[in-house]
């Protein structure tokens, strides 16, 4: 056991007096490129990560539920099933629950959709740094559903855990997200990423592998505070795009439906704003395929450019970065060695990536790391990605 599953297994202990039935694992994650689009129905291509969230759990025979984070101090948060059976899936009812909105939301979402789901207590204990842009809350979201799958012996698909814990974050916490977070943290597989087209949930395992390269995560320890409210804006802007797009006489389910032809149309159809909003979405659906395709075939030099070339319309485009991504990123590009840089997440702060030759990793993290110093007064954190197993990754 490492030293985070050691922790959620002894808090477990401490505070339920007795040993878990269970200790599990699920991981946050990376997207290397495909930004802003899986509620634009476009291809991403995650990686899910080592770090990730762990749980020691065991059932109840009594209906109680009761739950403890490390992380969140030691106090428990309870409830039983019975009251989350009762309980309107909406924020409102979840808020009180503060961090244990998240599993709680998963257990009532698994409920609603008739699931036999008991008592249970579960100790959690997570190694991705807080409000860093790594998927902590899908994290948090495909452990429970794991967790509750073995304790209740419920057949649970990767596919249906991941629409589960998204249904939870948007209905129970409330956040208008895409797909893509919960799916790669519930059937990510170490050493792979995933291209997944976010409209049809079809997907594939891409071995990853950079060659005498390596990925690095770029963390800019800047919380993503306006991440939720430009985040539902941008979501709101890209809905309007493709009214207008559609009344002007195409007929696309998704912006990103359209095609390099079609980006024509849209500089015709729509006002300033919008136009650069779904300018971005198409051309990253684009860059997306191609940055799949340059994977396949070890093409890293042109995975970099195309990452390079997607955070540049995340920036211009789809205005989501920040002074402090856009340092980053731009005192990564600088350095020999680097081949690509780009943020990832939501944006607006947490962490950006970078593809750098492992003999320059060294030299690139120092200078990077004093560059961004002196341009922001903040102090980043970096350091190699490394790929980790989902719960359902292998079914
Ligand atoms: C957040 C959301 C995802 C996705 C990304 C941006 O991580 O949870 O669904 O939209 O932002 O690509």
């Amino acid at each position: 056991m490492n030293e985070y599953a050691l922790r959620a297994s002894d808090l477990f202990k401490t505070c339920f007096r007795k040993s878990p039935e269970t200790v599990l694992f699920a991981p946050g994650r990376v997207n290397l490129i495909g930004e802003h689009v899986d509620y634009n129905g476009g291809r991403v291509m995650p990686c899910s990560l080592s770090l990730g969230t762990y749980a020691a759990a065991a059932r109840r025979n009594d209906g109680v539920i009761r739950l403890v984070s490390v992380d969140m101090g030691g106090a428990a948060v309870e409830t039983t099933s019975e009251e989350l059976a009762s309980l309107p899936c909406v924020p409102l009812s979840f808020a009180r629950f503060g961090w244990a909105e998240y599993p709680l939301g998963v257990a009532a979402k698994l409920i609603e959709n008739g699931f036999c789901i008991g008592g249970f207590e579960m100790a959690v204990c997570g190694s991705l740094p807080r409000g860093s842009g790594l998927s902590s809350s899908a994290s948090l979201e495909v452990l429970t559903c794991a967790v509750l799958k073995e304790l209740f012996f419920i057949r649970l698909t990767g596919e249906q855990a991941a629409l589960i814990s998204l249904a939870a974050e948007r209905d129970c916490a409330g956040v208008n997200c895409g797909v893509m977070d919960q799916f790669i943290c519930a059937k990510g597989r170490k050493d792979h990423a995933m291209l997944l087209d976010t409209h049809t949930l079809s997907n594939e395992y891409l071995p990853f592998d950079l060659k005498d390269a390596e990925l690095l995560i770029m963390n800019t320890n800047k919380p993503r505070r306006l991440a939720g409210s430009k985040y539902n804006e941008r979501r709101a802007e890209c809905e309007e795009a493709l009214r207008l797009i559609n009344a002007a006489g195409l007929d696309k389910k998704h912006l990103c439906d359209i095609t390099e032809e079609g980006l024509a149309f849209i500089e015709g159809a729509l006002p300033e704003t919008l136009r650069r909003r779904a300018r971005h979405a198409v051309t990253e659906n684009i860059r997306t395929l191609k940055a799949a395709e340059a994977l396949k075939t070890g093409d890293i030099v042109t995975l970099g450019k195309l990452m390079n070339a997607s955070h540049d319309s995340l920036k211009n485009d789809y205005e989501v970065t920040g002074k402090e991504l856009d340092s980053i990123v731009y005192a990564a590009r600088d350095q020999e060695g680097v081949l690509g840089a780009r943020m990832t997440g939501a944006g607006f702060g947490g962490c950006a990536i970078a593809i750098v030759k492992k003999d320059a990793a060294r030299s690139v993290i120092e200078s990077v790391t004093a560059r961004y110093k002196a341009e922001t007064g903040l102090t980043c954190s970096i350091y190699t990605a490394k790929t980790g197993e989902a719960p359902f990754g292998k079914e």
